[in-house]
């Protein structure tokens, strides 16, 4: 049995049973492979646009033998997105390539109904420009592995009920309603950073954006008392 990482552990547990997933920048394949050895799916595309990585995933699908189960295609983002794929994962990539990758082809998300994303940087980003793809989100998961806070979002199709506000934008709206304690260390340790920048390098004229994002987490944190 292939064992995951406590973050694609969370990427798997969002992961609709049944669902035909397509792991977009699969590298080793271990998200697919583990689903498929669990019996939680039974077919999987997985996708990287780089040859080590490609060999890599085709080497540990063989391996596997799930060969019949796994589709390995060396291609970009949904270029070669097959018909039958109705769930995406796109994991452990920058938030704008996670954006761009979606956003490129709009005509292939008609036949997706849940995305699962776990974007390194540019969170907001994510939030706003996934949400005016017409999903909405359903589920997040905060967490801390070696060092590194993640956040796992799942989405689905429709749009949200109501516009996400900016608190919901930046730190994402099931992060905050669930208010868990990785999340407080998360804000304990980014209040820390805004400080620390505030105290050594930033010129009085600068400080507004950094005096606005201290508000913002300050504003979570009294929700902790
Ligand atoms: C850091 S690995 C993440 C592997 C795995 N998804 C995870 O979360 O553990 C990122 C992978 O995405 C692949 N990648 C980057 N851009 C891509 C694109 N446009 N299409 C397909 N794969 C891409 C890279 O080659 C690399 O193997």
């Amino acid at each position: 049995m292939t064992k995951l990482s406590a973050r694609l552990a969370s990427v798997a547990r969002m992961v609709p049973g049944d669902a035909y997933l397509a792991d977009v920048g699969s590298d080793h394949a271990y998200l697919p492979i583990s689903l498929i050895e669990k019996g939680k799916i039974s077919y999987a595309q997985a996708i990287d646009n780089k040859m080590a990585p490609f060999l890599r995933m085709k080497r540990n699908v063989e391996d596997s033998g799930l060969s019949a189960h796994i589709a390995c295609s060396f291609s970009s983002g949904l270029d070669e997105l097959q018909p039958d794929v109705d769930t995406l994962a796109i994991c452990g990539v920058g938030g704008l390539l996670t954006c761009e990758i979606l956003e490129k082809h709009q005509e292939k998300l008609d036949q997706i109904k849940t995305i699962i994303l776990d974007p390194h940087r540019d969170l907001q980003a994510v939030r706003k420009r996934v949400a005016a793809l017409g999903y909405h989100l359903v589920d997040e998961e905060m967490l801390y592995e070696g060092k590194i806070y993640y956040t796992i979002m799942k989405w689905e199709k429709g749009a949200p009920e109501k516009p996400y506000t900016q608190d919901e934008l930046l730190f994402g709206p099931f992060v905050i309603a669930k208010l868990g304690e990785t999340f407080h260390d998360y804000l304990l340790q980014q209040q820390e950073k805004i400080n620390g920048i505030l105290n050594d390098s930033v010129p009085e004229g600068k400080k507004g954006p950094y005096l606005e994002l201290l508000t913002q987490i300050e504003t979570q944190l009294k929700k902790y008392n």
